[in-house]
């Protein structure tokens, strides 16, 4: 069975992004099919892939806006086992026009469709903030993953993602929308905060057992051209993002 999961946080910087890449790269290492879908104007998981968003002839943005778009006329493979659906600069403007000009938001998930039969997990990296493309990518989801910082906000931030799956479920015709959970990113130990925040946010949904950790090698891993799980493969940071991608594959089995 795919599972498609949707990353979004309403913060920016707490490392969906990241998280998307390693992830998936690491699922693909354990031999899962996998699919990421880039949806963020920012395009920084297709240019941390190694490709121009100012170049990108067919993109999400395609897909998110005309209906009959095959998957594979997007389709990139940057990686084995690792396909990208790019995102291009062009999104900016999809925010607007599905807006203005009243375009079924569900166009992304009637592509995603084709997924099914080609890929073992797909992962959609959403802009932050919770826009009409974050909404796109909810209504194309099964689950919700939200990467978050352990500090005061990440409460708040959880609270307002629980808000938007309501409404999607109830609304906006994805009534089996879940929250798979939260991943404690940028941990660090020391503070004092972090154990008690995790604490506060498994009262209100499931956190992951894994916690990516605070590491300066996945920062400097992109100023290499490279993702850290090759960058550095003995780092504390490469070792939790294979570690997220055994919890992940475990959930089906
Ligand atoms: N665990 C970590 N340790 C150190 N640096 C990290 C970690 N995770 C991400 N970073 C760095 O922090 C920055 C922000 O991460 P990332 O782009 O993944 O966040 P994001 O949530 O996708 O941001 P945006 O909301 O802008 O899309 C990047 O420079 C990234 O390399
Ligand atoms: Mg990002």
């Amino acid at each position: 069975m795919t599972r498609i999961l949707v990353l979004a946080n309403q913060k920016g910087g707490v490392g969906k992004t990241t998280t998307v890449l390693n992830l998936g790269a690491a699922l693909a290492g354990q031999g899962r099919r996998v699919l990421l879908v880039d949806i963020d104007p920012q395009a920084s998981l297709t240019a941390l892939l190694g490709f121009d968003p100012y170049k990108i002839e067919r993109s999400s943005y395609s897909l998110l806006m005309f209906d009959g778009m095959g998957l594979a006329r997007a389709l990139k493979t940057p990686r084995a086992n690792l396909a990208l659906i790019p995102g291009s600069v062009d999104l900016a403007t999809a925010a607007i026009r599905l807006v203005q000009e009243r375009h079924p938001l569900t166009r992304l998930r009637d592509a995603l469709r084709e997924s099914r039969m080609l890929f073992d997990t797909v992962l959609i990296d959403t802009p932050p903030g919770l826009n009409v493309l974050a909404v796109a990518g909810f209504l194309a989801a099964e689950s919700v993953l939200i990467p978050a910082q352990c500090d005061h906000l990440a409460i708040l931030g959880v609270r307002a993602i629980q808000d938007v799956v309501a409404r999607v479920r109830d609304g906006l015709g994805n009534p089996d929308l879940n929250i798979c959970g939260v991943l404690a990113t940028f941990f660090d130990p020391q503070a004092v905060y972090a154990p008690k925040t995790l604490d506060e946010l498994r009262a209100l949904v499931p956190v992951l057992e894994t916690v990516i950790p605070y590491d300066v090698h996945i920062a400097d891993a992109p100023h290499q051209g490279k993702l850290v799980l090759d960058y550095a493969p003995d780092s504390p940071g490469a070792a939790a993002y294979r570690k997220l991608a055994a919890e992940v594959s475990a959930w089906d089995g």
